[in-house]
């Protein structure tokens, strides 16, 4: 079924600019993307999105890397398109991670791996929902 999925590319990605050569894997993967913009995440913003790892050790970080520096995010719209992204983002860990895959290919360790992507299309549907609008995606 063609769905919808929503991706981040971060800011280890954006300072090494790897926004075009990680979008080519996306897109070699057969996802469409179908709304993207580069954006400063507030500290706000970046809290309410990570809330769920919020009494994990490493949320702290995380919320300070996010806001470092520019991200794009992104909607990608395929069959599938949640599980497919994640397959093609690979493990959390890049030293996990399988060949060919975007955090295989370029993510600096565990924290700084490049991307994010949906862990299920509810959660898609209510990331995609905080970050665009309804006619900011042109599938
Ligand atoms: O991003 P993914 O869904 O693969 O992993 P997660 O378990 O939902 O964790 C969200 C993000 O937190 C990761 O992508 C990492 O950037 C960060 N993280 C971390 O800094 N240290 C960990 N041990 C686990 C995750
Ligand atoms: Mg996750």
């Amino acid at each position: 079924m063609t769905e919808r999925t929503f991706s981040i590319i971060k800011p280890d990605a954006t300072k090494r600019n790897l926004t075009g050569k990680i979008n080519t894997v996306i897109e070699d993967a057969g996802l469409r993307i179908v709304a993207q913009k580069r954006i400063r995440m507030s500290d706000a913003q970046a809290k309410t999105f990570y809330e769920v790892h919020a009494e994990r050790p490493f949320y702290g970080e995380l919320v300070e890397f996010m806001t470092s520096g520019p991200v794009v995010v992104q909607v990608l719209e395929g069959e599938g398109a949640v599980a497919k992204y994640r397959e093609v983002m690979g493990a959390t860990n890049p030293a996990q991670a399988a060949d060919g895959t975007i955090r295989k290919l370029y993510a600096n360790n565990v924290g700084e791996n490049s991307v994010h992507g949906s862990d299920s299309q509810d959660n898609a549907r209510l990331e995609i929902a905080q970050f665009f609008t309804d006619d900011e995606i042109v599938g």
